[in-house]
Parts: C-alpha cells; sequence; structure tokens
C-alpha cells in the first residue's frame, strides 16, 4: 500500500526520554532572582494582601529569606525599601541608613555570596509617588539624575553587587555609571530597566511597596504598550550608555520585545515576571481553576524560550523547590 508523505513530528516525542533529550530550554534556579520587600520597624513578617506567598518583613527577618534562598540554591536577590518616612525628594532612598542601604550591608556581611542588586528608584520615597523630582506637576528629568546617581553610589557603597535603576528617566545609565565610576565603583553593574511598559499588572507591586502616584500616571516616562519600535530605541541608548544587563518588563505580555531585545544585544536579559502576572495564577490556582506548578512553570520556560537569560520573579522560591523535586 502506497504511503502518505509527511513528517513525522510524533517520533521525537515518543517517550519522557526523548523528550528530555530533544528539549530545547530549561529552566535552572541560578536563573531566578528573587525580589525583596523590606520595611522598617520590628518583627514584621506581613503578607502582601494582593500577593499570597509574597511578604513584607523587618530587618529582623530578612536572614530568614536569604538563608531559605541560599539552601534552595537562589543565587541573587532584588532590594525593595518601603521607608517609614516620605518627603518630596525621596531623600530615604539615599540616605546612609536608608532601608536598602541597612538590609545590604546586613546581608552582605552574614551571607557575602548572596548577590544583592539594589533597585534604584524614587517612587517608594517620595509623597507624590512618582519616579522623580516633581515641580508643577511635571515629573522632571535631569534634576532627578544626580538623586538617582546619588542613590546609586550610596547602595554600591553599602556593598550592593548589582545596580537596577527602574526610573525610566533619560539618562539615567550616563548618570549613575558616571556616579559610580567616580565614587570607584567601576566594576559594580548596572541592570537596566531598559524597556519597561508603562503596564497596568504593576497594580499588586504598588501596594507591596506603597508606590502608587498619588496624582496622574507613568505615561511620561513608562512605555507605551503598543509600541516595538520605541523599545529598541530605549534598549539601545541604554546599551550605548554602558548598561551591563538589560531588563523587559512585565515580561508575559512583552515576549515578542524580549525576543528582539536579545537578538539586537550580545547583553544579558533579564525578564521581569511581575506582580500582576503573579498574582493572577495565584488567584486563579486558589480557586482550582489552574493547575499551579505546572502554570508557573511552563510561564517561567516560556520567558526563557523567548531570550531571557535570567528571571525576576516572586515564585523563585517555590519554583528552585520544584525544580530540586523533579
Ligand atoms: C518602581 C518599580 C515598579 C516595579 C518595580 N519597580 C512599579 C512601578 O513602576 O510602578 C513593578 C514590579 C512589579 O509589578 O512586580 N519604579
Amino acid at each position: 500500500m502506497k504511503e502518505l508523505e509527511f513528517d513525522r513530528h510524533r517520533r521525537l516525542r515518543g517517550s519522557d526520554a526523548l523528550r528530555a533529550m530533544v528539549r530545547e530550554t530549561w529552566l535552572r534556579t541560578e536563573d531566578f532572582i528573587y525580589p525583596l520587600f523590606v520595611v522598617e520597624g520590628e518583627n514584621i513578617h506581613r503578607e502582601v494582601p494582593s500577593m499570597p506567598g509574597v511578604f513584607h518583613v523587618s530587618l529582623d527577618g530578612v536572614m530568614n529569606e536569604i538563608n531559605e534562598c541560599i539552601e534552595l540554591g537562589i543565587k541573587s536577590i532584588i532590594l525593595f525599601g518601603v521607608p517609614k518616612d516620605k518627603d518630596s525628594h525621596g531623600s530615604q532612598a539615599y540616605a546612609e541608613e536608608g532601608i536598602v542601604q541597612q538590609a545590604t550591608r546586613l546581608i552582605k556581611k552574614e551571607a557575602p555570596e548572596m548577590v544583592v542588586i539594589a533597585d534604584t528608584c524614587l517612587c517608594q520615597y517620595t509623597d507624590h509617588g512618582h519616579c522623580g523630582i516633581v515641580e508643577n506637576g511635571k515629573v522632571l528629568n535631569d534634576p532627578t539624575l544626580d538623586l538617582l546617581a546619588k542613590t546609586a553610589v550610596s547602595q554600591a557603597k553599602a556593598g550592593a553587587d548589582i545596580i537596577a535603576p527602574s526610573n525610566m528617566m533619560d539618562g539615567f545609565v550616563t548618570a549613575i555609571r558616571y556616579g559610580l565610576d567616580e565614587a570607584g565603583f567601576h566594576d559594580v553593574p548596572i541592570m537596566s530597566y531598559a524597556v519597561k511598559y508603562s503596564s497596568s499588572f504593576y497594580g499588586p507591586f504598588r501596594d507591596a511597596a506603597h508606590s502608587s502616584p498619588q496624582f496622574g500616571d507613568r505615561k511620561t516616562y513608562q512605555m507605551d504598550p503598543a509600541n516595538r519600535l520605541e523599545a529598541l530605541r530605549e534598549a539601545d541608548s541604554d546599551v550605548n550608555e554602558g548598561a551591563d544587563f538589560l531588563i523587559v518588563k512585565p515580561a508575559l505580555s512583552y515576549l515578542d520585545i524580549m525576543r528582539e531585545v536579545k537578538d539586537r544585544h550580545a547583553l544579558p536579559i533579564v525578564a521581569y515576571n511581575v506582580s500582576g502576572e503573579y498574582s493572577m495564577i495565584k488567584a486563579a490556582a486558589a480557586n482550582g481553576w489552574i493547575n499551579e506548578q505546572e502554570v508557573i512553570l511552563e510561564k517561567l520556560t516560556s520567558m526563557k524560550r523567548a531570550g531571557a537569560d535570567l528571571i525576576i520573579t516572586y515564585h523563585a522560591k517555590e519554583a528552585a523547590r520544584w525544580i530540586k523535586e523533579q
């Protein structure tokens, strides 16, 4: 009997072993960067209502979190500070005794092998909740750069291994690189939030970090979700200005952008799997609507397939646990 002619893709899917042999993308625990929210005060270990499984911790609880990460094989964390006091210039962002500076010193003393990434922004620290200095209802670009450089230097002084500016002012990589070099921190890399969209997926984070803008929105500095070329321009600028890593944020709705940035630049690409992406899965799982573990691992794998070398994710600890079990 004459056979029909067609390709037999199923030949490579016949067993677990075969599928493992031809698998193209792997998740490794080393790929994960775990975000940690540090708050001022004592004995605080408070779950963020919109982010089940994510906690605000005070300094006394930070090493518990870090030791858990180390046991699971997670190599790096990104620190977000939630200060008690806010003012118009976000001065707690660059205070020597700021919460991120204190947490950084503590972690680097107790667990020097942990890579500490400091998020460099002002929005958690300003009373108006914007990422820069505000005058007459406008977020000013150039005057903000000085404060960002100052913040980065204070974080590096405290021992931060990597500076991650997330504020989306133009020229922030130049300003921070200049500030770091001038202060002698030539070897501290910049992980730039190069492509950051003005996204509603940040909602739960703003609850967590108490960083919602008190007027207006972030559309004059964060990007329009409809734009692709703009993302390429943003990434090009940051590369020219000396960024060492490029973040694409959010991740899930922007996997196409991640692939393009990866193909265009020979730098490590970082996916920021943001709060809304996390909370949607948690909510669906709590309702029994999805298989939580499978959906999370599928989601993280898709980011790596799209070109991410590293993933900032609130799922880091649970994903590390599942990878260990497999
Ligand atoms: C601050 C900042 C934001 C996030 C990280 N850094 C929020 C924002 O821009 O409003 C969002 C992270 C997340 O949603 O998980 N600039």
